[in-house]
């Protein structure tokens, strides 16, 4: 018998299982290229803003570069920290209306480290089912104990935080990934204070389409700046960047830079990534409009698609998503609308908290009206059977 006719076990023999399953409910995973131009209509990415490519981010980040170099080397608190740094944290703090802001590498990262930091022992934190994986991630992480509590449902946070007598910290999205719906923070803000939480938002999807020019959700709700209420942002979306920060208090930033170890243990943000956002931070300051044109786009996409017969949820800022029967159905259907040009997010189980199956579009503050029609016209022709029932 030839030596390798019977193959031994290894200690990953379990992942095939898995994989089978995987590809068998229409749940596979797979990376496709992406070129560096493309003449797809991208509706797929959260470029909100229409920013990453702009002239002045993209010399930015090559300027950064240049004077910092490739990588910022190390922790910034065991390297140093750059003054491109400071200042866009002094310009996101301002912007945003909070007393002072800490930068990371990854709105993740961000998210860890405030929940992380703000929830240690003994604290009852209260999250919304419909969160993002990385406010999921820092509650399993943090040393207090999580409640998770039906979406949008601030009655539900005062029937939580009403069986806790110690801290209480409740965790939201401001604009939840899946369906575009808006949290309501001013009424979980209110509830919070009855009992004496904090309030920790991630405005990753509010940043640059909510409040004034794009302030973003908690200013929006008028709690910017407020003393219990702290945000996290993601520089990756409106800001055409990468990055993250934390929001808040001035005791909140230090208390972080000083136990957050997804910032300690973490090497600091690419100066070329700073360079960027703070450049795009600047368009958004001098553009003001963006804000207020990606919101009219999400209405505008989800007026039509209803109008045509698709279940959509009313888009409260840039999100917009459309339901489809089945994941191999949305998977598929992505597939066609790519082959039309059109390039749409497909969100399937586990990523979305109710197991429909949806594409994602994104309501880009630089789509023209004809590039709409288009969408439209491609969403339309490549819906598979049953697209209009879910
Ligand atoms: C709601 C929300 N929070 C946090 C993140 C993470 O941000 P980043 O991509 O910068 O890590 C995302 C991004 O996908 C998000 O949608």
């Amino acid at each position: 018998m030839p030596r390798d006719a019977i193959t031994p076990p290894t200690p990953f023999d379990w992942i095939d299982g898995q994989a089978d399953r995987r590809r068998s409910a229409g749940l596979e995973r797979v990376l496709r290229p992406r070129p560096p131009r493309s003449d797809l209509l991208d509706l797929a990415g959260n470029d909100y803003l229409g920013l990453t490519r702009h002239p002045a981010v993209v010399d930015a980040a090559a300027d950064a570069a240049r004077v910092w170099g490739g990588g910022a080397t190390g922790s910034r608190l065991v390297t140093g920290s750059t003054e491109l740094h400071a200042e866009l944290e002094a310009e996101l703090a301002e912007f945003c209306g909070f007393e002072s802001a800490l930068v990371l590498s990854s709105g993740y990262a961000a998210n860890l480290a405030a929940v992380t930091a703000l929830a240690p022992h003994g604290t009852l934190i209260v999250s919304d089912a419909g969160n993002h994986a990385s406010l999921i991630d820092g509650c399993r992480l943090a040393r207090g104990t999580t409640s998770v509590v039906p979406h949008a449902t601030p009655e539900a946070v005062r029937k939580a935080l009403a069986t806790h007598t110690g801290a209480g910290l409740v965790v939201t999205d401001s604009v939840f990934s899946v369906d575009g719906d808006a949290a309501p923070l001013a009424e979980t803000a209110g509830v919070c204070r009855e009992f004496g939480a904090g309030l920790l938002l991630d405005d990753a999807h509010g940043l640059g389409v909510l409040g004034t020019g794009g302030r973003g959700a908690a200013q929006a709700a008028g709690l910017a700046g407020a003393p219990d209420v702290v945000a996290t942002v993601t520089l990756s979306k409106s800001l055409g960047s990468q990055g993250g920060a934390v929001l808040g208090p001035a005791r909140v930033i230090a208390h972080l830079l000083n136990t957050a170890r997804t910032f300690i243990f973490d090497t600091g943000l690419a100066p070329a990534a700073a360079g960027a956002a703070r450049a795009a931070l600047g368009v958004l300051r001098a553009e003001p409009a963006r804000a207020e044109r990606a919101r009219q786009v999400a209405h505008t996409l989800y007026t039509r698609l209803t109008g045509a017969g698709f279940d959509s949820a009313r888009p409260d800022a840039a999100v917009v998503s459309v339901r489809a029967p089945s994941p191999a159905a949305a998977v598929r259907w992505a597939a066609d609308c790519r082959a039309m040009g059109l390039l749409v997010g497909c969100f399937r189980p586990p990523s979305v908290p109710d197991g429909i199956s949806r594409l994602r579009l994104t309501a880009r503050a630089d789509l023209t009206d004809e590039a709409i029609d288009r969408v439209l016209t491609v969403v339309t022709e490549t819906a598979p059977e049953g697209a209009r029932d879910v």
